[in-house]
């Protein structure tokens, strides 16, 4: 049995929440529902249905992503959810199939999301493409490595968040370009991130904001919640949960992270979702400390394989022909040559005898730089005919700093 699949009309919200709800166990606060409602692109959010009844959806927003080399259109598959009356009747597979297609014919090369788990979204060519560390760090374990850059210009401000949102904006729009998987942030993400409603501070707190600054402006800034308590003993306990920290240089990072390592009467600073080459860690005297917790993050799907890696910037030039297993998005599947560089790429359609052979997902895991190629080599996931094929191509996509989006859509 199909479930035909049809746009979702503004006014179909009710509908959608309800469906949202149903999935993911959702309980928004009306606030909560609106400001989703406002992110909601509705001339990209389609539904499967049984008779009259909405059982399955799934929605895009259009990102502007940095990739390696610049930034670059990326539809931010979200709210991908079925009843659970409707669900493994492959409701699902129509929804991504469709989404592909309509993406493809809107003329983006690439799809990203996150995914609630991990093993959902690889049959439909996406390949993991960013991690996230997690990690708390008491004040003990804090101490920097004795030359940390600093600056006597810089100043530390503490700031309403919402009394400086334009500073905010300002600051993390010149940074946004630095790292892969980072996407530029429409006033309506800027809404959430600086909500803080009672039900948005869970119990810690309202948001608070540091900024790092001097006299010629913003250097930085710190959000976060702070979660005060004391012991049985009466010694302070407090918690800070790092919400974010953007910085423009070193000195404004390292003084931002030693205003929320330091900050008084906190014993213990809670960090989730950071970079996995976070600076942070080589400023720390003892990396050991941080226990830090590694998870997947973005999944990044090539729509258009020979658009999306002439789209993007190479570490080092690479010249190879690519055998392409794509059996969802079958415009992909056959040889290309990949002849790329630092200035510039073109992928394109060729009979020559491919170098490597690989399924479309090993593509998207590797395009945001993460560089994982060679772990797909040895498993077994990806078969090189050309000595050394494999190094060469993951050596070229290979960035630095490493991709991180650092706030789900
Ligand atoms: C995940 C979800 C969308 C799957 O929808 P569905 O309609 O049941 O999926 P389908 O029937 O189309 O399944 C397609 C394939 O995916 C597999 N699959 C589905 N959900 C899966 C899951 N959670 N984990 C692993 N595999 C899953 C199915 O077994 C099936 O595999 P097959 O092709 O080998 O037979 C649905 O269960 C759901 O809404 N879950 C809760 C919300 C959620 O997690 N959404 C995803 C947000 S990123």
């Amino acid at each position: 049995m199909t479930f035909p699949i049809r746009p979702i009309a503004e006014s179909e919200w009710p509908d959608l929440t309800r469906v949202l709800e149903e999935a993911f166990g959702w309980t928004p606060h009306p606030e909560q529902s609106a400001r989703f409602k406002a992110q909601t692109e509705f001339d990209r959010t389609i539904g499967s249905f049984d008779g009259d009844q909405l059982v399955g959806a799934a929605s895009a927003f259009s990102l502007t992503m940095t990739v390696p080399g610049g930034p670059l259109p990326v539809a931010g598959v979200t709210s991908v959810s079925v009843l659970p009356s409707h669900r493994r009747r492959g409701v699902l597979s129509s929804l991504m199939r469709r989404q592909l297609a309509d993406v493809r014919e809107r003329g983006e090369h690439v799809a990203a999301l996150y995914a609630s788990e991990a093993s959902i979204y690889g049959r439909y060519g996406y390949g993991r493409a960013s991690s996230e560390l997690s990690f708390h760090l008491r004040k003990p374990d804090a101490a920097f490595v004795r030359d940390w850059p600093q600056d006597p210009s810089l100043r530390l401000r503490v700031v309403r968040p919402a009394d400086v949102r334009a500073d905010l904006e300002k600051l993390f729009a010149s940074v946004v370009t630095r790292r892969p998987g980072r996407y530029e942030r429409p006033e309506t993400v800027w809404d959430s991130v600086l909500a803080d409603e009672e039900y948005d501070q869970r119990g810690a707190g309202p948001l608070r904001s540091v900024l790092a600054e001097d006299d010629g402006g913003v250097r930085g800034y710190a959000l976060f919640r702070v979660k005060m308590s004391w012991d049985a003993h009466g010694l302070p306990d407090g918690e800070l949960k790092l919400q974010e920290l953007e910085a423009a240089d070193p000195a404004a990072y390292a003084l931002l992270w030693r205003s929320v390592l330091e900050r008084d009467l906190v014993s213990r600073v809670e960090v989730g979702g950071r970079p996995v080459d976070d600076p942070l860690i080589a400023l720390l005297a003892d990396q050991r400390r941080l226990r830090a917790e590694v998870t997947d993050e973005l999944w990044v799907r090539l729509v258009d394989v020979d658009q999306a890696l002439a789209s993007r910037a190479y570490a080092v030039p690479v010249d190879v022909v690519l055998e392409i297993e794509d059996d969802v998005c079958p415009w992909n599947a056959g040889r290309r040559r990949l002849t790329a560089g630092p200035s510039g790429a073109v992928c394109r359609p060729v009979d020559d005898a491919p170098d490597v052979t690989l399924p479309v997902a090993a593509l998207g895991s590797a395009y945001l730089g993460d560089g994982r190629l060679g772990e797909g080599l040895q498993a077994g996931l990806l078969r090189e005919h050309s000595p050394g094929a494999v190094r060469a191509l993951a050596a070229a996509l290979s960035w630095s700093p490493k991709p991180w989006c650092g706030l789900t859509f």
